[in-house]
């Protein structure tokens, strides 16, 4: 790792040399801003140590002049002993990394150069990312070149920096989750914890713990203290999925922390302050949620700042050939096969699908014909979908569970079986199968269950 010091007095920059040679770094001195604007424009500098006060061109001007270009390393700036207040108001007026007091120590040299290298390495990171989008229609793992793809790609890029809460809508598997994660991958908070947490799958009497945490024997079986996820997202990003499947009694605590960000541990005496950036998602429609009485319109207003709506897939079917191209990339290295393209037929006859498990259906899809294929191309053959064990209602124990099929497949017949038998009441099918209402909700979803089972359910 290479420092840059810049400092006038030549007494200084052997004294910050020796020291920083003694922690194993290498360094590069310039007398003035002149210097070292020429010594940045061809080594490559980790982090950069100034004076302020220098003749010929000073610190400030340096580094407005490399703010101005987009080329400031991480920055840390030399201040005088005793200076305090004013160095932090240095610090921020000038948006550098930090001060570092005279005459410099090794333990406070080594500790700041480490994070602001830390720093530095962070926001290249993001530069990098949005610099992806830019040049290839691709952000992280996601990709599409659809207008409607596009649009949300400069959605996140616009609301990403900023501390807003951001609401993502769209059908199940369009592609929620990743959003929420490019937005904070994109944003300050990219270097704490991404935290996620599903509504759905939480009973109500545990939701209110998961959330704010809770204090040694504040309930029976509260045997320690634990943080919940508003605290284990300090600094970072919490991601409220599922949120109209919150209890509503728990969206009025919500909407509480969310108007000063201020809360307790359950049983806990003292106020925490919550530094987190929100996020949630919901794949129902906003609006009916809060018309059925399920999601609170006050707290609607509040996580919806900003409003992120994800198209179906079978509305941007012109995303499926680069979409097939990454997916299938990601699927070689998986299971390392070799399969190299899918051909027109086949793309073709998976454009005249619906769809209804977006993005998440047609990965499944592809997944099984790469395994097919295993190498070359893939064609119609491969797209068979996955043979469902045809069950019958009076015949749950012809329940075919087979030597061929995945776990996954089982646990789906199983599961239907199960709801087949109750007449798709979902509470006793659950209590048949040994798990609660939630995780069986969670595995329909996953499983894209739902849309099958709408008829029985009216029978109900
Ligand atoms: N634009 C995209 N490019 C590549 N892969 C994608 C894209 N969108 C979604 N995926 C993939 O599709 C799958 C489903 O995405 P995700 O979990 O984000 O959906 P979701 O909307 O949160 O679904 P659910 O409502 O069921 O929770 C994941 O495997 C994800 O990686
Ligand atoms: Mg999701």
């Amino acid at each position: 790792m290479r420092l840059l010091v810049i400092d006038d007095d030549s007494a200084e920059r052997q004294h910050v040399r020796m020291l920083a040679a003694g922690l194993g770094f290498e360094v590069t001195e310039a007398e003035n801003g002149v210097q070292a604007l020429e010594i940045l424009s061809t080594e490559s500098i980790s982090v950069m140590i100034t004076d302020l006060r220098m003749p010929q061109m000073d610190g400030l001007e340096l580094i407005h002049k490399l703010k101005a270009e987009g080329t400031l390393p991480p920055t840390l700036v030399l201040t005088a002993y005793g200076s305090i207040d004013l160095a932090v108001a240095t610090v921020h007026e000038l948006g550098v990394f930090w001060f570092l007091e005279k005459p410099v120590d090794a333990q406070s040299l080594r500790l700041l150069v480490d994070r602001a290298a830390a720093h530095g390495r962070l926001q290249s990171e993001v530069h990098e990312l949005r610099r992806e989008l830019t040049l290839h229609g691709a952000l992280g793992e996601m990709v599409g070149q659809s207008e409607s793809i596009r649009n949300i790609f400069g959605m996140i890029r616009q609301v990403a920096p900023t501390t807003a809460p951001v609401l993502i809508t769209g059908e199940s598997g369009t592609g929620k989750e990743l959003v929420a994660r490019a937005v904070h991958a994109l944003s300050k908070r990219s270097g704490y914890p991404f935290v996620a947490v599903n509504c759905a799958a939480l009973p109500e009497t545990l939701i209110e713990s998961e959330l704010f945490g809770h204090e040694k024997g504040s309930f029976t079986g509260a045997v320690e203290r634990r943080a919940g996820c508003i605290e284990m997202a300090e600094c970072g990003t919490l991601f409220l999925d599922e949120i109209a499947e919150m209890p509503v009694s728990m969206q009025a605590k919500l909407l509480r922390v969310l108007e000063d960000f201020r809360y307790r541990r359950i049983g806990g005496k003292h106020e925490l302050k919550a530094d987190v950036r929100i996020l949630s998602a919901t794949n129902r429609n906003p609006k009916n949620a809060i018309a059925e009485g399920k999601l609170r319109e006050d707290l609607f207003y509040r996580l919806g700042v900003f409003h992120i709506e994800l198209p179906p897939l079978r509305e941007r079917v012109s995303d499926l050939p680069v979409l097939a191209a990454a997916l299938i990339e990601r699927l070689n290295a998986k299971h390392g096969t070799k399969v190299v393209d899918i051909d027109r037929a086949a793309l073709a006859q998976l454009k005249s699908r619906g769809w209804e498990g977006n993005i998440r259906e047609f990965r499944n899809v592809l997944e099984r014909a790469v395994i097919l294929a295993g190498e070359g191309v893939i064609a119609e053959e491969h797209l068979t979908t996955p043979q469902r064990p045809v069950l019958k209602p009076t015949a749950q124990s012809d329940l075919d569970i087979h030597v061929g099929l995945t776990i996954d497949e089982a646990e789906q017949a199983l599961i239907r079986a199960t709801l087949l038998h109750t007449g798709n009441n979902k509470t006793r099918a659950a209590s048949i199968l040994g798990i609660s209402a939630k995780t069986l909700h969670v595995k329909l979803k996953q499983y894209s269950l739902e849309a099958e089972e709408a008829p029985a359910q009216t029978a109900q």
